[in-house]
Parts: structure tokens; C-alpha cells; sequence
């Protein structure tokens, strides 16, 4: 499928399909838009997303950052390429979402769309400043965390429970902390790009809480707990001090807030509990290293 030239896709759903199988450079930094005709539910599919053979893959623990770490050009960059990597995974999730989950409102469908186009654009941010910094998208290994975990959920409350509620909100604290990272090394153009992304990131997040308000009557972090597919969570769900102007302004009620606040794994286990546990947020979580939390 690499650079082999594919008809244009009649529904949105052989859109999201294509963006998310092919191997293209070209369509995975600057798909076609998508088609305004939508199809009934797909087969089931069991997607992959496509990577071009320059795109080195990597399954081994990703690399760290420190604070330090980024008077290195090179660091600064890989650091870049990371992010880069994190929208190119949000924008394909967003499409598999789009038909994993076909059977919901078409105003979320819709809502996904939405949101893809600012993942891709974020791409572009990153990747220019991959660029302006010396270096290739092709210079660094990527490791496709969230497509190991994200496609573990089996309704749309999982999904949005993990991706918007968990995984993109946590970005509105991680946005800021690497804000003052690159700041404090000189780097304002990356400083300016981690706020940026991280204002815009708001939305995604408002989308999410506001569709599982509707699908589950209430954000109560109770149920947002027993959303998250195990062995997931709400450790990698925040940054180290919650950023509440933004996440008030995602709508989260206040003491969902609190709740996470307050939120500790349980000390006494090392082991990761493989199904949902009998409470709620009672599961312990060694394994997961999560990428942002670098
Ligand atoms: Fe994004
Ligand atoms: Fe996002």
C-alpha cells in the first residue's frame, strides 16, 4: 500500500479505513478530506494502523526526558517527534472510533471528524519544528502505545472515558509543564506550540465529558473509573498537579476534580489485576509507561 495509489474513497468510512491501513506519507500528514456521505456500519475490522517503511517501529520502553535533558538540540527534537507521534495516533483512534462505533449519534461521528482535523494540524506543528530543528520524521522510533491500549475498548463510554476524559486530559497538564520545559532552555517556539496544542486539546476534552454526561446521565468519577479498560487507571490520566482552569473549562464538575485529585493506587500490590476489580480505581498499575510521563 506504500505510495500505491488507492480511488477515492465514496463513504467516510472508506476514508477512515484508508487513513488509518495506509503507509502514504502524503495521506497520513495531508489526508483528503473526508467524503460527505455516510455509510451503514462496516464489517467488523480488525485495524491496523499502516506506517511507511521509513517509520521505524520500536515495542521497547520509550525513551525518557528530563527537564536537563533538553539543552540538546537533539533531545528537543526527539522530544518533538514523540508529540508528533502522540496526533498521528489521536488522529487515526479518531477515525477507527468512527467505526468501531458506527452505530452512535452521528453528531459524535461527526464530532470525531472534528477533532481529527486538529490532530492533523497539530502534526504539522510538530513537524515543522522537527524540521526547523534539523531533523526528519523518519530520524526517531515510534512506539504505538495508544493503539496498544485504546482499541482494548468495547463501548463508546470506554472509549471516550480513555481517550478524551483520560489520556487527552491529561495532556492539558502535560502541555503546560513542557511549556516551561522547553521555556527554560530558550526554546520558545517549543514552548509556544506545547501551549498552543494544549489550549486547543480543551475541546477534545469537552467533547468527551459532554458525550459521557449524555450516555451515562452524570460525570461521576465512579463510573468514569469502571470505564477505563484494565489495567489502566486514573494514573496516567493527570499530570502531577492538576490544572484546573482547564479542566473546569472541559467541564468537569468539581468533585470529579477533587476525586482525582485525591486518587492513590493501591500500595500494597505489584501485581496487575488482568479484569475489572470488584470497586471502582482499586487496581494497581506497574506496568504502564505511559509516554508523556516522561
Ligand atoms: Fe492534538
Ligand atoms: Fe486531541
Amino acid at each position: 500500500m506504500d505510495n500505491i495509489a488507492q480511488p477515492p474513497a465514496r463513504t467516510v468510512e472508506e476514508w477512515a479505513k484508508h487513513y488509518i491501513e495506509s503507509r502514504d506519507w502524503k495521506v497520513k500528514l495531508s489526508p483528503p478530506s473526508a467524503p460527505k456521505l455516510w455509510a451503514s456500519c462496516p464489517q467488523a475490522l480488525d485495524l491496523r494502523p499502516g506506517r511507511p517503511s521509513d517509520l521505524r517501529l520500536t515495542t521497547t520502553k520509550p525513551r525518557t526526558f528530563k527537564a536537563g535533558s533538553l539543552k540538546s538540540i537533539e533531545a528537543r527534537a526527539a522530544l518533538q517527534h514523540k508529540f508528533w507521534h502522540h496526533e498521528l495516533q489521536a488522529a487515526e483512534l479518531m477515525c477507527w472510533a468512527l467505526l468501531r462505533f458506527c452505530h452512535t449519534p452521528l453528531a459524535f461521528r461527526k464530532g470525531l471528524l472534528r477533532i481529527f482535523k486538529d490532530e492533523v494540524r497539530h502534526m504539522a506543528l510538530y513537524q515543522g519544528e522537527i524540521e526547523a530543528l534539523g531533523f526528519t520524521l523518519s530520524d526517531f522510533e515510534v512506539r504505538d502505545w495508544f493503539w496498544e491500549r485504546v482499541p482494548t475498548c468495547e463501548t463508546e463510554v470506554e472509549f471516550v472515558a480513555l481517550l478524551g476524559m483520560g489520556l487527552e486530559a491529561a495532556n492539558l497538564e502535560h502541555t503546560l509543564r513542557f511549556a516551561d520545559w522547553f521555556r527554560n532552555v530558550g526554546d520558545q517556539r517549543g514552548a509556544a506550540i506545547q501551549e498552543q496544542v494544549g489550549l486547543e486539546e480543551i475541546s477534545h476534552v469537552r467533547f468527551a465529558v459532554r458525550w459521557f454526561r449524555t450516555w451515562t446521565g452524570d460525570v461521576q468519577f465512579k463510573e468514569w473509573c469502571e470505564q477505563l479498560p484494565p489495567p489502566l487507571t486514573p494514573l496516567l490520566m493527570r499530570g502531577k498537579s492538576l490544572d484546573m482552569n482547564r479542566r473546569r473549562n472541559a467541564e468537569f464538575p468539581e468533585e470529579f476534580l477533587e476525586e482525582l485529585k485525591q486518587w492513590r493506587a493501591e500500595p500494597t500490590s505489584n501485581r496487575v489485576r488482568k479484569t475489572k476489580p470488584s470497586g471502582p480505581c482499586t487496581r494497581t498499575q506497574n506496568d504502564l509507561q505511559n509516554e508523556n510521563n516522561s
